[in-house]
């Protein structure tokens, strides 16, 4: 499930973002602070152009990771979308049905037309991912990110409306609030 943040799910988003394999693709190179989050927490509340979720197990409801939109275009409905999974719960499933959601959300409530993602190259399970949900990859940004000492590519991927409106009939089951 998908529910907004709260200041205790901080603790959760610093033991995620301490990990290197999810930090490097997603660009965070610098060290994490409990402050800093908290600030970050207050700033996305404040700011018209960014939505973000913590992933919840329906069962449990415990974290097991986040996701959003930003730069949120509500002129142009579109905006981009980031998601990240803690370690344990990876290749679970977790992470494609958190993003179907995230874009039905966008799709369906926030009457977007466009979203888009931005991917290094090398992250083939997030490729996966958003492939798995739709997306498809429209640019290559050659030499865009500086990770492990050399440069990657970062790729464009996107998902118009009408092709997720295709696709919703499989869409079954899912519980958003
Ligand atoms: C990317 C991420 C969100 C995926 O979460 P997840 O819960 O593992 O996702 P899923 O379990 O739904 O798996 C997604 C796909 O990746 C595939 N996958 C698993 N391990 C893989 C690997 N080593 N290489 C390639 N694909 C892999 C899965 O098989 C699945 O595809 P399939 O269902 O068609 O088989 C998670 O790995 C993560 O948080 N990574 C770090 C942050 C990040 O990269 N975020 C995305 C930035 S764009």
């Amino acid at each position: 499930m998908l529910r907004g943040v709260r200041r205790k799910d901080i603790q959760y988003f610093l033991k995620w973002l301490d990990d290197p394999e999810i930090s490097k693709p997603l660009d965070r190179y610098l060290p994490m602070s409990e402050i800093g989050e908290e600030n970050w927490i207050l700033e996305i509340e404040r700011k018209k152009d960014v939505i973000v979720f913590t992933i919840v197990d329906k069962k449990t409801r415990e974290p097991i990771g986040n996701c959003g939109f930003h730069k949120i275009d509500f002129k142009n409905q579109r905006a981009e979308v980031g998601i990240l999974i803690g370690r344990e719960y990876w290749g679970k499933g977790y992470g494609s049905e958190a993003l179907e959601l995230l874009i039905s959300y966008g799709f369906a409530q926030l009457n977007l037309n466009s979203i888009a993602s931005l991917v290094v190259s090398s992250n083939e399970r997030s490729l996966r991912l958003h492939k798995k949900v739709g997306f498809k990859v429209q640019g290559r940004m050659r030499d865009s990110i500086f990770v492990d000492n050399e440069f990657h590519d970062m790729l464009y991927l996107d998902i118009l409306r009408s092709a997720w409106q295709r696709r919703r009939a499989t869409i079954k089951n899912k519980t958003l609030f």
